[in-house]
């Protein structure tokens, strides 16, 4: 008989762990919610009722979460079976805490985001817990046309490809969203159908959620989710920070990385994005006009996190053999070395526009498709998913 399986969890990897641990039954259908139990608010008693185990992770000091699970006891059919997964170093009082609101089982998740084992016992192993959400790659650039959204476009495509990992589905999950509202181009660098979903928060102003953005974002053959800028004008300001705030916030919950293309301006609902952003990267130039705005760039996004991680991206320049003088002085005013180079490629970057494909796909062995997989295996390692978030 078939029994249907919900896994509640923003986090992807556990997500994927849990799948595979049922990979091997047939029986079993699974389905996922890539968000908290307390954000599925009246969903959780809905879904309760449906499915015969619900997996769901869990934080026990999170008082919305343990009335999620008194919700999901209460309406749950006879026989269906409450799961929490907590961090492996949950105290006795926390599991107790738990079952009492209606958890039938508490199993303690590995560091890795696996199951470690059943906790029939109730005693968790010692193991590292990581608190782990995506990472957040902000694009920007030195100057109009430089190459930004091209770099987001194939960062992105080539994050979602994973480091050599054979199955589908252990692959990173991955998002793209083109905050350039006015001239965004990466729905059409992708050739997708027009959006409207940034067009219709800014109209009627409402905060989405996950489920919100996991049904209006299309998911390439990739595996790469995307929320283009809407096709119909809308003026910069339209958008407000909390919205901007909760797209990025349920983005990285349910992707392991999220890559935002900016606009060029300075606009209201930067902020959110400043104070979210793991890694600034700069699409740039040589000139002393571009260096200038990295300058200011680099500044406004480090003004509150010195710390900051910065990648300088020098787009249309083969990586040099020797450095020059001028690149010496580059790299000093804006305190950083010149760590990326794009070879210009016209050909490689048009067959790319033209065919509305990323360059994996359109031109996989040319120059710049070669550095885009550089610049993604760079950034895997820079990033590395595994290595606990200093933000919340
Ligand atoms: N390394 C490169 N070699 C050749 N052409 C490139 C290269 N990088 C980008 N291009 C081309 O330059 C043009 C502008 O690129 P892109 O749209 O990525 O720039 P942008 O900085 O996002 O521009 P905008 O200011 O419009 O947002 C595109 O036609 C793209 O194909
Ligand atoms: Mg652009």
């Amino acid at each position: 008989m078939t029994r249907s399986v919900l896994i509640v969890s923003p986090n992807a990897a556990v997500a994927a762990a849990i799948e595979q641990s049922f990979a091997a039954d047939p029986d079993i259908r699974i389905a996922r919610e890539a968000t908290t139990l307390a954000r599925m608010n009246g969903h959780a008693a809905e879904a309760a009722s449906r499915f015969d185990m619900i997996l769901f992770e869990t934080r026990p000091e999170v008082a919305s979460d343990v009335e999620a699970i008194r919700t999901m006891a209460a309406n749950r059919t006879p026989g269906t079976r409450l799961v929490a997964l907590a961090d492996a170093d949950i105290t006795l009082s926390e599991v107790r805490l738990l079952t009492e609101a209606g958890a039938d089982e508490v199993l303690p998740l590995a560091g890795d985001g696996s199951r470690s084992r059943a906790s029939r016992d109730r005693h968790a192993e010692p193991a590292a817990a990581p608190d782990r959400h995506g990472r957040i790659i902000a694009v920007v650039q030195a100057r109009g046309g430089i190459g930004s959204t091209t770099v987001a476009v194939n960062l992105a495509d080539q994050l979602v490809q994973g480091a050599g990992l054979a199955r589908k589905a252990a692959r990173p999950k991955v998002a793209l969203v083109d905050l350039d509202l006015q001239f965004g181009s990466v729905g059409t660098l992708l050739n997708l159908e027009e959006q409207d979903t940034l067009h219709q928060l800014a109209l009627d102003g409402t905060v989405p959620d996950g489920h919100f953005l996991a049904q209006s974002m299309p998911v390439l053959d990739s595996g790469l989710a995307v929320l283009a800028a809407p096709a119909k004008f809308a003026p910069l300001e339209s958008l407000r920070s909390d919205q901007v705030a909760a797209i990025l916030d349920n983005l990285r919950a349910a992707h392991d990385y999220v890559v935002v293309d900016l606009p060029r301006a300075f606009v209201s609902w930067i902020e959110p994005v400043v104070e979210r952003t793991d890694e600034l990267m700069v699409v740039t130039d040589l000139s002393v006009a571009s260096v200038r705005h990295c300058r200011r760039l680099i500044d406004f996004f480090t003004q509150d996190n010195p710390a900051l991680p910065v990648e300088l991206v020098v787009n249309h320049r083969r990586k040099p053999l020797m450095t020059s003088s001028l690149q010496r002085e580059v790299a000093k005013a804006l305190e950083r070395p010149l760590k990326h180079w794009l070879p210009h490629d016209a050909r490689a970057a048009d067959a790319a526009g033209g065919r509305g494909e990323p360059l994996s796909r359109a031109a996989p062995r040319s120059s710049l498709g070669r550095a885009m997989t550089r610049l993604a295996s760079s950034t895997r390692t820079s990033l590395s998913v595994a290595a606990p978030s200093t933000q919340n």
